[in-house]
């Protein structure tokens, strides 16, 4: 194992002669690291040399950015208002404050501050994801990443990937579905997006921190290679998509060990195997030991909020270096994955600093993800898309008369004005619950004048039903709040299964809009015309649902997470930790393994409700043509979609490979996608290429991937449930290293 082990203490012998170099082009005279023709490993390393003992344990820790006065808390004087940490600068040597705000959805606000930033809001992370669009995640990213600047934010606590194994988990609204190439790719695009304004994107929660229930005690178990070809894959492919420069370790245990102190996960894994050469932050006081956290891996414990819970700071690390149980080489390690992260990400050469935004074109943004995201999961009898025709129609329930609703926690994003539903409960962490000033009703009415456009609250399901029965088409808007550090029955709250049930009755020309954090029940879906997922909408949602509810926009969504019919259906019915006193440790079995969202209902032969990748556009295509071809070792799949329908559209051509031999954790896998716009009477030829490790299964013994010879099975689907074609192609084996990264 040593050879995969990290090494600390061999970036001292170049820096003299680069230092000297440096020097000699004139550079900067004094401070030869701001030569930015050197590389950023060589100019840390020059930093390194000029630093004190206490300058570099500076870098190490990151505080609680508010003031907590219930803990007689002061934040550094470097802190901005309403942020969730920082790090203070080493003026002297022009190191600035690392400034954090979470930003999974765009610049967020600390629920404890005082005043929040008002910024513009993407649709939820699980919503970018459903759009099945790395180019619209990377816009996101960016606009959001420009928010940051604007506000002097130069660390973004975003790019949420843990897979969605629990559909109950509170904060499934930032993450980015079930499958690890999809949220690999999409969280991937985000944090590009975001760092391409010479800022750090985290992602995060690494690893298995996929259930708030118990999060900081749980302690999850799962065989090794399930894991990498599950969750850690899901990592792995955002980290090599968009080398984000920091990884933020999670709050609960692997196999024993807190995240933030796990060698394995830290050490062997991500520094080791995957090479990467950012820094590690824990979660906000995630970490749990000294010398333990700093030689595992952790690079910088965060979220410092009182002297008598840090780790680092307080002379901690300074104590553990010089009774010689944690080497001097290790903290200039430390301080060399922070600086080298600043360096090679932009931060020091491009300084942020507070300025003006433009939230007109911002909105463009977050209207053009939402509009994409949302999913049409049913639509009977041509009940969508709404043309403008003199039709009665009733909106009911959801604030949709006002707006839209965000997800809770610490990606909390304020909204310019404040929120348009205000006292909603809970008012303090995780929420306040937040409705963005964007009203679906206001937005279908400009939309639709000839239309008689009329309201309820839903409140009184009499009321509804009446209406109802007294239009043409009802719009029903459903709600679920959901939030970090809580995890929320599927069943949707104060009785709105009632309500869409008794307005059903009374109009079945219903259709029922939802926003949600992630799956939900839906018991009434046989007795409606239509089921809308528009998830956590953002800024711009209202606007986006009346432009796909009339028809202004296709119906382009697809399902990033599948949709359970009952409890039973799920690898674990019951929630683990349910019940138990707060802060009592136990366990999470992963069972499934590496089955996760629709592999574990393949593999066991079960009905979702809804199944991943499943959504309706407005148009037709038919998908043909496949053919499978070995490239230099690698699968290729080509086919052809057309649109054979009446309007323009988007196809999701989904590609799911299967093994040669019954060895895989479930029948399929996705292996790839495209998202195609399509004029009518189009047809495209699309060749994708099948990510190697897609094919393989982890070999813990090898320490690397394996791919079987034999024929292995292609098809390609509407959906996961949706397989319209499949191809078999004999491939020959084929050994991966753990190191493997594709091409591009
Ligand atoms: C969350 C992180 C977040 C941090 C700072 C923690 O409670 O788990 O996702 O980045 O707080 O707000």
């Amino acid at each position: 194992m040593i050879g995969r082990r990290v090494k600390y203490g061999m970036v001292a012998l170049s820096v003299l002669a680069a230092a000297t170099s440096a020097q000699a082009g004139g550079n900067d005279v004094g401070r030869p690291w701001m030569n930015a023709r050197l590389g950023s490993d060589a100019r840390a390393e020059l930093l390194l040399t000029r630093m004190t003992q206490a300058e570099k344990l500076t870098l190490v820790t990151g505080f609680y950015g508010v003031d907590l006065t219930a803990k007689h808390w002061t934040a550094p004087p470097e802190a901005r208002q309403g942020q969730a940490g920082v790090v203070p600068g080493i003026p002297r040597l022009g190191i600035p404050p690392q400034w954090e705000s979470d930003a999974g959805v765009g610049v967020a606000t600390q629920s404890s501050a005082k005043v929040a930033f008002e910024r513009t809001a993407l649709p939820s992370g699980l919503a970018t994801t459903a759009t099945w669009n790395p180019e619209l995640a990377f816009q996101g990213g960016a606009m959001v990443g420009a928010e940051a600047r604007a506000s002097g934010m130069n660390v973004q606590l975003a790019g949420g990937v843990d897979l969605i194994r629990e559909p109950r988990n509170g904060r499934n609204f930032e993450y980015a579905g079930e499958d690890p190439l999809l949220a690999g790719t999409m969280a991937g695009a985000q944090i590009a997006g975001i760092q391409s304004n010479h800022i750090v994107s985290t992602v995060k929660h690494y690893a298995y921190n996929d259930q708030e229930t118990g999060r900081t005690v749980l302690d999850v178990h799962i065989d090794e290679a399930a894991g990498r070809m599950s969750d850690l894959l899901a990592f792995e492919i955002a980290i090599e998509k968009a080398d984000p420069g920091s990884v933020m370790c999670s709050y609960n245990r692997v196999e024993g060990v807190h995240s933030c102190e796990n060698d394995h996960l830290l050490n062997q894994v991500l520094k080791g195997d995957w090479a990467w050469k950012g820094y590690v932050m824990s979660d906000w006081e995630g970490t749990h030991s000294t010398a333990a956290a700093a030689l595992a891996g952790l690079d910088q414990e965060d979220g410092v909020s009182t002297p008598d819970t840090a780790w680092f700071t307080n002379g901690k690390l300074d104590a553990a270096i010089k009774a010689g149980q944690v080497p001097q080489a290790r903290l200039d390690d430390m301080v060399h994955h922070i600086l080298r992260t600043l360096f090679a990400k932009g931060v020091i050469d491009h300084p942020v600093a507070p300025g003006p935004i433009d939230y007109a074109a911002h909105a463009a943004v977050t209207r053009a993800d939402e509009t994409q995201a949302i999913v049409l999961l049913k639509n009977t009898g041509g009940a969508l898309p709404l043309g403008d025709r003199p039709l009665r129609i009733a909106v009911i329930g959801g604030h949709a008369d006002v707006g839209v609703l965000a997800g809770g926690g610490s990606a909390q994003v304020h909204p310019r004005g404040g929120t348009a539903v205000p006292g909603v409960q809970p008012t303090t962490w995780p929420g306040p619950v937040i409705y963005d000033p964007s009203s679906p009703l206001q937005a279908l009415k400009a939309r639709l004048p000839k239309a008689r456009i009329a309201y309820a609250d839903g409140r009184d399901p009499a009321a509804a039903a009446s209406l109802a029965a007294h239009s043409d088409v009802v719009l029903v808007f459903a709600t679920q709040w959901t939030a970090e550090s809580q995890d929320f029955p599927l069943t949707l709250p104060e009785r709105q299964d009632a309500l869409i049930s008794a307005v059903a009755a009374a109009n079945p020309r219903t259709v029922v809009v939802l926003e949600t954090g992630g799956p939900v029940f839906t018991p009434w879906r046989g007795r409606v015309a239509g089921v809308v997922e528009a998830w956590y909408p953002g800024t711009a949602g209202g606007e986006a649902i009346a432009d796909v509810l009339t028809g202004r926009a296709d119906a382009s969504g697809r399902l990033p997470v599948s949709f359970p019919d009952s409890l039973d259906q799920l690898p674990r019915p019951r929630l683990d930790g349910e019940g138990l006193p707060e802060n009592a440790p136990f366990d999470v079995t992963y069972a499934e393994g590496a089955a996760v969202g629709y592999k574990w209902y393949d593999q066991k032969g079960l009905s979702p409700a809804f199944a991943f990748g499943e959504g309706q556009s407005y148009t037709h295509f038919t998908y043909g043509g496949l053919k499978l071809t070995q490239r230099g070792g690698d699968l290729a799949v080509s086919f052809t979609v057309a649109n054979t329908g009446p309007r323009e559209g988007y196809a999701i051509p989904q590609v799911y490979v299967g093994a040669a031999s019954g060895a895989w954790e479930a029948p399929r896998r996705l292996g790839g996608f495209r998202k195609l716009k399509l004029r009518p009477g189009e047809s495209r030829r699309v060749t994708l290429t099948v990510d190697p490790r897609l094919l393989s299964l982890w070999d813990t013994a090898a320490h690397g991937w394996r791919r079987g010879a034999g024929a292995y099975q292609v098809w390609l689907g509407a959906s996961s449930r949706d397989l319209k074609a499949s191809a078999k192609l004999r491939l020959d084996a084929r050994s991966l290293p753990a190191s493997y990264h594709p091409a591009g």
